[in-house]
């Protein structure tokens, strides 16, 4: 399948001229730059509000036309940004109101970016007129080639105008029905029965954070917020330009954002991508990275995405920004496309003179010259992205699915029991993604509401929560042939964070895995069970249920503590398929044995016939297979057939090493 929206991979970044203003022979020279760096676009005017509208309705468009032209006549694609993302000081000062008022209740001062009110009908006013203004004005420049919609929304307003919106939004929520809300929001205890939608308020520490439900409704509230602010800017740009694609930039696992609801509203998905290359764990990384792309290729339905932002070297926010080993970015970009991806961009072109991020790593330095290792590299990439323009497009189609959900990574942040410390949901669900990763098995990060039908396997790491619906949803999977794999703390709550009664796992779960979980013991730090699967042991660390069988073939057993002899890990073979149940965590080998014995037992395929050392990770996208070594040493692949090397043209085949940091793209 294919979804395009360029016929190249886009290889630019945040460009910002508008801090230049005063020195537009800079502007010449970046088009000098940009040619010799193969980077053919730009995505400008991310922070540009005071300089479009100095003054109010007073407006300064002659520097983004000149900046339009320059970057057309040099053959750059625009992605254009809209502004919101930061405010002039005028505004602020004249409307007070569309600054943030945080949780203590106190209300910003004008500062940084973002700090926005979420609801603030002026600001949102504001931000519908100056987007409708440059819709209207580059409607027809043909430059113009994507809207790229504020800048990383994130955080949360506390003010009376949001404290409102909440109510409204609960209200809705539970049909205007109090004795709902008593109901879903266990309100009998400590005495919390309301009796008007007034007496809810936002979670503070001053104030309610003891009510799960009632938190897991302020996420909810707060992300739906950002979604409305977003359509609120987009009305504008959708009735002018209704063939410009949308995005806005998400934020790696950001949790204040339910991203897969927002991307339903977006005609494809970018995210910024900064891994933390200078620590010394880069295999580590680089997996935690390919499950990052793995969970925005699948947001809709496998189509590539956009990597909005990376930097060519190092950051500014880090506690040392320690400069990443050379070729570290190179390889970073191409994990970036070999998952879906069909742009690199950076922010940031070049390094800005003053200003908070002046230190921060950009294509151009602050000599202002293109003799640098920096520049070297982005336009060395260029060139090989260039060479990439098979890959335009092409979607994925994996057997596999792992669930993370973010309304479940809040209910687990939010209920207080068990082991309070050690829950790791993120870190769960790549546990369970890298065994396949490993395999060369592609892999779709998905919700618990998609469709899981098209899978072969689905592993639903501690889904602690289940929305409306997902008990059945198993059910039918399972029951139509489908492997299912879930883990401790299964089925615990509805959506309100409310228990099943009659039995974990609830909302009929227990029938489909053929467990009854009766306990869950926590196991602090050092101390440990042992579970016993095919034939090893393996250790039972923080968390496990203890559950009977209801009809599951054991596959394990504890082997201590007064649960010696239960089971920790069951078979359930249930309707055509099976229903796993891995009782227990473990941070070493489990659960790529359990995992390589499903692979087995199910034989899944890897997606193509060449192996490698570990340490190495191939992915195939279309037809390019690329091979790419985050590991310290250098790692032998064996190819199974002659394939074509993409970047020298040469013929391939056989054994064949990588050395660190380096990889290689072939296709057959
Ligand atoms: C991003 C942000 C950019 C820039 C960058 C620095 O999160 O969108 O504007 O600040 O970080 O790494």
């Amino acid at each position: 399948m294919e979804k395009k929206f360029f016929d190249k991979i886009i290889h630019g970044g945040d460009y910002n001229p508008d801090q230049w203003i005063n020195t537009p022979e800079i502007w010449d020279e970046d088009m000098r730059l940009m040619n010799l760096a193969h980077v053919n676009s730009a995505t400008i005017s991310i922070f540009s509000w005071s300089l479009l509208e100095p003054e109010e309705g007073v407006y300064n468009f002659g520097w983004l036309d000149e900046i339009m032209d320059k970057l057309h006549a040099n053959g750059k694609e625009v992605i254009l940004a809209t502004p919101s993302g930061a405010r002039p000081p005028w505004l602020a000062q004249k409307y007070p109101e569309v600054l943030r008022v945080e949780e203590n209740g106190i209300r910003n001062e004008f500062g940084v970016r973002h700090n926005h009110c979420l609801t603030s009908p002026v600001y949102r006013e504001k931000v519908r007129n100056i987007n409708r203004m440059l819709a209207e004005r580059y409607k027809n420049h043909p430059a113009l080639k994507m809207w790229h919609i504020s800048n990383e929304y994130c955080g949360e307003c506390h003010c009376e105008l949001c404290q409102q919106a909440f109510r409204d939004w609960v209200k809705e929520y539970y049909h205007n029905d109090i004795e709902e809300l008593n109901e879903k929001w266990w309100n009998g205890f400590w005495s919390h029965r309301m009796n008007d939608w007034s007496q809810i308020n936002s979670p503070k520490n001053r104030g309610e954070n003891h009510v799960s439900a009632m938190k897991l409704c302020w996420n909810r509230f707060v992300s739906d917020s950002h979604i409305s602010f977003y359509e609120n800017e987009i009305e504008p740009l959708r009735e002018i330009t209704p063939d410009i694609p949308i995005t806005t930039n998400f934020m790696r696992m950001y949790d204040g954002i339910d991203y897969q609801k927002f991307a339903k509203k977006m005609d494809l998905v970018s995210w910024d991508n900064y891994p933390a290359w200078d620590k010394g764990r880069n295999e580590e990384e680089a997996l935690a990275v390919a499950f990052v792309h793995d969970a925005f290729r699948s947001m809709k339905d496998g189509q590539p995405f956009f990597m909005m932002e990376s930097t060519p070297s190092l950051v500014n926010w880090h506690d040392v920004n320690k400069l990443p080993k050379p070729g570290m970015q190179e390889l970073s970009s191409i994990q970036s496309v070999a998952h879906g991806a069909d742009s690199v961009q950076y922010f940031q072109w070049r390094k800005s003179k003053g200003g908070h991020e002046k230190y921060h790593g950009a294509v151009v330095d602050h000599v202002g010259h293109e003799n640098t290792r920096v520049f070297r590299d982005v336009a060395r990439l260029g060139e090989v992205l260039e060479k990439l323009s098979g890959v335009v497009g092409k979607e994925s189609n994996s057997k596999v699915a792992v669930v993370y959900d973010w309304e479940n990574s809040w209910a687990v942040k939010h209920f207080c029991g068990f082991n309070n410390i050690n829950r790791n949901y993120l870190g769960e669900c790549i546990k369970w993604y890298a065994p396949f990763r490993k395999r060369g098995i592609s892999v779709d990060v998905i919700p618990m509401d998609a469709d899981f039908s098209k899978y072969n396997t689905v592993i639903a790491p501690f889904l602690y929560m289940l929305k409306d619906g997902t008990g059945e949803r198993i059910k039918t999977y399972v029951e139509n042939g489908g492997n299912f794999v879930a883990t401790y703390l299964t089925g615990f709550v509805d959506k309100n964070d409310m228990c099943y009664l009659g039995g974990f796992p609830g909302d009929g779960l227990m029938d489909v895995f053929g467990v009854w979980c009766e306990e869950t013991d926590s196991l602090p730090e050092g101390m440990k069970n042992t579970a016993s699967f095919s034939g090893k042991d393996y250790d039972v660390v923080h968390i496990c249920d203890i559950i009977h069988s209801k009809g599951a073939e054991i596959l394990g057993e504890y082997k201590r503590d007064f649960y010696a002899g239960m089971p920790a890990v069951t078979e359930n073979s249930f309707g055509k398929g099976k229903a796993y149940y891995a009782a227990f965590r473990n941070d070493g080998d489990f659960t790529d044995d359990f995992c390589k014995m499903l692979i087995e037992k199910n034989s899944i395929a890897p997606d193509c016939g060449i192996t490698a050392d570990d340490g190495i990770e191939i992915r195939k996208r279309g037809n390019h297979i690329f091979i790419m070594n985050f590991s310290d040493s250098a790692k032998k692949i064996a190819l199974d057939k002659e394939y074509t090397n993409v970047v020298s043209g040469e013929k391939i085949s056989g054994e064949t090493v990588i050395e660190s940091c380096k990889y290689i793209i072939v296709t057959d």
